[in-house]
């Protein structure tokens, strides 16, 4: 029998960067920044509230708990069982997160809702992340997780700022020309490529 998806344990340790989605309710999940990049990790339901008021930036954490990869998608799911907070951060290790740097308020918003999520708005994150990191552009322009835009059946729903353009359906291999299209100012001539046709 075919096995469609593999379960196992992880362990992790990195920065937190923020929680994703409506903070002021319990946040189910939180944004991490690991040696290998920037991790999404789901929240046990167990942590959601009392992590909220115990994490601050720029926080050294390690977090362990079940991790799901998905052999049809190549998706891989984090859920936090285990949170300990190696190092508070301080003045000199706080991670500045994309959200406070630029003046021009740029960032990319990622709807972190079920029916977008289940489209692939996790991968679509990862790959926004990738991209800006790609270019040198992850200390001007945030990414925000999102609540629900209201275009769920036709998710993953993203909206480029300051200029307020949304997107919906995206795929994770059309965000590279979404960054190039909206941010081709903030890079350097020699590594802006052409627009992007054919994305609605
Ligand atoms: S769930 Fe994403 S727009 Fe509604």
């Amino acid at each position: 029998m075919i096995t469609e998806e593999k379960v196992s344990e992880f362990s992790l340790e990195g920065r937190f960067i923020s929680f994703v989605g409506d903070v002021e309710e319990k946040p189910k999940r939180l944004r991490l920044a690991t040696s290998e990049g920037e991790r999404y990790i789901k929240l046990s339901k167990e942590l959601r509230g009392s992590l909220r008021d115990a994490l601050q930036p720029g926080d050294w954490l390690k977090i362990s708990g079940e991790q799901k990869y998905k052999y049809k998608t190549g998706e891989l799911k984090l859920k936090a069982k285990q949170v300990t907070i190696k190092a508070p951060s301080t003045q000199e290790n706080v991670f500045q997160p994309p959200v406070a740097a630029p003046r021009t308020k740029a960032c990319v918003m990622v709807c972190q809702k079920s029916s977008c999520r289940k489209r692939g708005a996790g991968d679509v994150c990862q790959a926004v992340t990738a991209s800006l990191r790609e270019r040198g552009l992850d200390d001007q322009v945030a990414i925000k997780g999102t609540g629900c835009m209201k275009q769920c059946k036709t998710g993953p729903c993203v909206v480029f700022m300051p200029d307020k353009s949304r997107y919906t359906g995206v795929a994770p291999k059309e965000v590279s020309k979404l960054v190039e299209k909206h941010f081709a100012a903030k890079l350097k001539p020699e590594e802006s490529k052409p627009e992007l046709s054919g994305v609605t």
